[in-house]
């Protein structure tokens, strides 16, 4: 079995944890890491590493459709946001098969926190109350406290807290972030009003958790991990604890429905004082926190490859043991 990891080249523990997953599942075959940048220390982890163009190259579409033709991939998978984008909406034939992806429909609609919350009202997910940067004025003096971040934004991006009196300066400081930093989709352009590439929501406060809901390869619900976050840095969870994730369960369920989608995607949810959980972000793909439902002995890489290579999942695959604090660190390996 042939799988290509795209995008993953600060992240060579997947490709580590991929290769594991041929072996555990007695297989033979090959894990071929991709990435924009050359020098990518995933490098150091495959002897096939492969140098892609951007995602808005025009060489782009060529290449990812000779790699999976000439490779013969039997699983891709990326964990960039801009490249799902683009997977997304590349047309549903043979050749594009061993793509792991959302439909378009459903792409669209997790790169937009407020057409998101929108959502999530509607099938009576419990989130965040939320409105558009534009829609301040609306607002009466509550006392309430807020979160601003950027409405198609991902790693933290415009994110900030404030009160009903430093709102307005937040939603201008945030509008400034999201709309000065490269890789925003193509989408915002459409948006007329600036402010409104911004949305803020009521700030939920109480442990923050992150959740791998796991579905299999036709979007049907396979199970939940989860961690409590403990702490996070860039945008990303730095050290968290694994968790029961029994008590998450009926929201995953309910996620897997809102967002149809095959593999895992992460999501963070915060648990209030009450015990209420409000889902706060979904992001269809592996993310900066299954390592630490890896440390406490998840194996999704191998669940993955049974379900392509049509295998028993083995139960534990999907469980992880609870109390098990996990770090993240910093290394440097020998990339050429
Ligand atoms: N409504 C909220 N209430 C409290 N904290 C929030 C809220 N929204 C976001 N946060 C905090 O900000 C972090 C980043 O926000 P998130 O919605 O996950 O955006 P991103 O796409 O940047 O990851 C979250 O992990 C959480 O800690
Ligand atoms: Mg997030």
């Amino acid at each position: 079995m042939n799988i290509l990891l795209s995008s993953v080249g600060r992240r060579p523990y997947l490709v580590r944890w991929f290769q594991e997953a041929l072996t555990a599942n007695g297989l033979d075959g090959r894990v071929i890491a991709a990435d924009l940048d050359p020098l990518s220390p995933a490098r150091a982890f495959t002897e096939d590493f492969v140098t892609a163009p951007g995602v808005d190259s025009p060489r782009y579409q060529d290449w990812l459709r000779q790699l999976l033709t000439e490779r013969e991939i039997d699983l891709a998978i990326s964990i960039n946001d801009f490249e799902l984008s683009e997977w997304a909406l590349l047309p549903r034939t043979e050749e594009w098969g061993p793509l792991v992806r959302l439909t378009s429909e459903t792409q669209i609609l997790v790169e937009d926190k407020h057409a998101m919350g929108v959502e999530l009202d509607r099938l009576g997910i419990r989130n965040p109350a939320t409105w558009l940067g534009g829609e301040i004025a609306q607002l009466s003096d509550s006392g309430v406290n807020y979160v601003t971040k950027g409405r198609f934004g991902s790693a933290s991006r415009g994110l900030r807290y404030a009160d009903t009196a430093g709102l307005k300066t937040a939603i201008k400081e945030a509008t400034h972030e999201v709309t000065t930093r490269q890789g925003l989709p193509a989408l915002d352009q459409q948006e007329t009003k600036p402010e409104n590439l911004v949305i803020f929501q009521e700030q939920i406060v109480g442990d923050e958790y992150g959740l791998d809901v796991v579905c299999d390869l036709h979007g049907r619900f396979a199970g939940v991990l989860a961690r409590r976050k403990i702490s996070m840095r860039s945008g990303e969870t730095d050290r968290a604890e694994s968790v029961n994730s029994s008590q998450f369960e009926d929201i995953a369920r309910s996620i897997a429905e809102a967002v149809p989608h095959p593999g895992t995607c992460d999501v963070d949810v915060i648990v209030d004082a009450d015990g209420h959980a409000y889902v706060i972000d979904i992001n269809p793909r592996f993310g900066g926190g299954y390592p630490f439902s890896h440390l406490a002995g998840a194996r999704i890489p191998n669940v993955y490859v049974a379900w392509i290579a049509d295998l028993p999942v083995h139960e534990e695959w999907l469980r992880c043991d609870p109390g098990v604090i996990g770090g993240k660190l910093v290394e440097a390996v020998m990339v050429s």
